[in-house]
């Protein structure tokens, strides 16, 4: 078994991206890419995603600000936000925390934000284009883990995938991706969800398996084929004594006895986590490029 390292490929790619920060803006005198983050109320997960943005865009030379509201704050105010933020020429993308309380309409939020600013890929003229394979922001967990099985030659074509949770974030995007015509792509894609039958079945089937259910440690040995590439999107904290803050993450899969089987696995934490980071620095990179021309 070998480890899908994201850490390591997005530490690299943090410095690629570093380089061009360098070699694009700052010696030309032009302003670095700046990316805001849209904080709604207190969500634990949602705070620990926005600080480790934060710090991602440090490393590589981005300006970053956070606008934080209150989880009361009305759909209207939220709306004016995004307006604004859209209209701020020093802001060259940003993207809305999920989720939002309930009393606020996600989609209506996501399709106020200008496409060209949406360095999420949520926005639906992202989506249809990432569909339809045309030039767009993707989707910042699925484009991690597609750029992760490139960086580690994993042959997708021909391939069965099975993916396992289809949300708007990771399951129905990266199920998407991974059947386009192009590379990574070219594979048979099965995605299954919480009504689909035989999910054990159907996991023990694919070459590659890719976990976003979030459901701690779901995946067994038993679902997974022998020297199959197991991709685990899911992270949970769970009490530990053996850590100082009393807790350690874990993922969708049973990390001890699913590494024996497979080829390759993506560690928790480690694995998909830091290249969802580098993914937002690079459509961020690439929002901030418009500026050039
Ligand atoms: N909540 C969980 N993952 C994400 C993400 O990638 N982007 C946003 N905006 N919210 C999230």
């Amino acid at each position: 078994m070998k480890l899908l390292d994201g850490k390591l490929v997005a530490d690299q790619i943090k410095t690629e991206i570093a380089a061009e920060v360098k070699l694009q803006f700052l010696d030309r005198d032009i302003e670095p890419p700046h990316i805001a983050a849209v904080l709604v109320g207190e969500d634990p997960a949602s705070m620990t995603y926005v600080a480790a943005k934060e710090k991602g865009c440090h490393e590589v030379g981005f300006v970053s600000s956070v606008y934080r509201y209150p989880a009361n704050i009305s759909q209207a105010k939220l709306l004016e936000v995004i307006d604004f933020l859209n209209a701020d020429s020093e802001i060259d993308g940003f993207i809305v925390q999920l989720p939002l309380p309930a009393h606020i309409e996600e989609h209506v939020i996501i399709e106020r934000i200008d496409p060209l600013k949406d360095i999420d890929g949520f926005h639906p003229v992202n989506i249809g284009k990432m569909v339809l394979n045309l030039p767009c922001f993707l989707p910042a967990t699925p484009f991690g883990i597609i750029t992760l099985l490139e960086r580690y030659n994993i042959e997708t074509a021909g391939k069965n995938v099975v993916v396992l949770g289809r949300s708007h974030i990771v399951g129905t995007p990266v199920s998407l991706m991974l059947s386009r015509k192009s590379n990574p792509g070219n594979a048979t894609v099965t995605l299954c969800h919480s009504l689909s039958k035989d999910i054990a079945l159907t996991a023990s089937r694919a070459d590659i398996l890719i976990v976003a259910l979030g459901k701690q440690g779901f995946v067994t040995a038993d679902m997974v084929k022998q020297d199959a590439v197991v991709i685990d999107v899911g992270v949970h904290r769970v009490p530990s004594t053996e850590t100082k803050s009393g807790f350690r993450l874990k993922g969708d899969v049973d990390f001890e006895k699913v590494s024996r089987k497979c080829s390759y696995i993506t560690p928790v934490p480690g694995g998909v986590g830091p290249m969802t980071i580098v993914s937002l620095l690079r459509n961020t990179l690439k929002a901030a490029k418009r500026k050039l021309i």
